[in-house]
């Protein structure tokens, strides 16, 4: 039997790149929607399909030229929205109708754990509740993952964040919730390979719980060399420069949010990646350097 086709959105993204993977390792036919011409995901066996996932004729036209009846669908606040909720939500909007138009019949919207329970400053999450509303009341066979603070934050050059050997920083050294965008992609596998278990039903993901120092004895394990855990930028300038990320932080360091716990998400995937193995997976430095000892 030839293998289910999937569409995945924003292929080259953190979460997509890590979702192609997980879902090519399920068994799945990848296909990835890039706006590149240069086949960026094809040395991973990923398919690429030129498209801006934000555009619904680009859309459909990925639909049709790949002929995917499964879709993985994100949207973007901070990038492909530009820091507007309501073009977030046509963004979102357009990738659903699209994928009604299309008979997906599954199709599974990555949102954000409690969503709805954060306060009105947390203004990146307001589209993805608009979202879920607007999927459940779409017609359009779905299953939603909710997923908490990336390990990928701890890696992030493009926000002023580069790992780098001996330190790690976050926008807080408090407890946190964190997950990994490969067990992501690993929780789509499950949910598009068991849909009568999974059509209509919600995930939280929800990988490992410790504040940074836990973090920073994980990455020291892994590396071998002692590590610090250090606050990426003061708490009074995160509160004054990025309001927005301050009060989501307050959710996880205030509230104890989210109310998800990585134990409910191991039942659902035993295997799912703590600190030390995250730092194992991604492999290396933001310079590429290796992280492991003796490699
Ligand atoms: N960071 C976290 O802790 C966290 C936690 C939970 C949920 N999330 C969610 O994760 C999502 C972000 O995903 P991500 O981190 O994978 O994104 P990302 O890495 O920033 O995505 C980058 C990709 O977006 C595409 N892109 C950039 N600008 C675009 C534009 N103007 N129009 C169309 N495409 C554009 C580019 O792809 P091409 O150039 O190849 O087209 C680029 O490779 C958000 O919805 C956020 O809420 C994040």
């Amino acid at each position: 039997m030839s293998a289910e086709k999937i569409l995945v959105l924003n292929s080259t993204g953190k979460v997509g790149r890590n979702v192609c993977r997980a879902l090519l390792e399920a068994g799945f036919d990848v296909y990835g929607t890039t706006r590149s011409t240069k086949g960026a995901l094809a040395s991973l066996g990923v398919k690429s399909v030129v498209c801006n996932y934000t555009l619904r004729a680009d859309l459909d036209r990925a639909f049709i030229q790949t002929g995917a009846k499964k879709v993985f669908v994100i949207t973007d606040y901070f990038g492909a929205a530009r820091k507007s909720a309501d073009l977030e939500i046509e963004q979102g909007r357009a990738a659903i109708d699209a994928a009604k138009a299309a008979g997906v019949q599954h199709l599974v919207f990555m949102s954000v754990a409690d969503a709805e329970f954060f306060d009105h400053h947390v203004k990146h999450l307001h589209a993805k509740v608009a979202l879920e509303k607007y999927l459940r009341e779409s017609g359009v066979p779905f299953s939603i993952l909710r997923p908490c603070a990336f390990f990928e934050n701890l890696d992030d050059p493009a926000n002023w964040n580069p790992l780098k050997k001996g330190v790690v920083k976050f926008l807080t050294t408090l407890d946190c919730k964190y997950c990994a965008t490969y067990d992501i992609g690993r929780a789509a596998a499950i949910q598009l390979k068991d849909p009568q278990l999974w059509l209509g039903k919600t995930l939280d993901v929800i990988g490992w719980q410790g504040d940074l120092s836990k973090v920073a004895a994980a990455l020291s394990k892994v590396s071998g060399v002692p590590v610090k855990a250090q606050l990426a930028m003061p708490i009074f300038l995160r509160r004054l420069f990025l309001k927005d990320l301050h009060h989501m932080c307050l959710y996880y360091e205030v509230q104890k949010g989210p109310r998800g716990t990585p134990e409910a998400f191991k039942k659902i995937l035993p295997d799912t990646l703590s600190a030390e193995d995250w730092f194992r997976f991604h492999g290396q430095y933001s310079n590429g350097k290796k992280i492991a000892t003796g490699v």
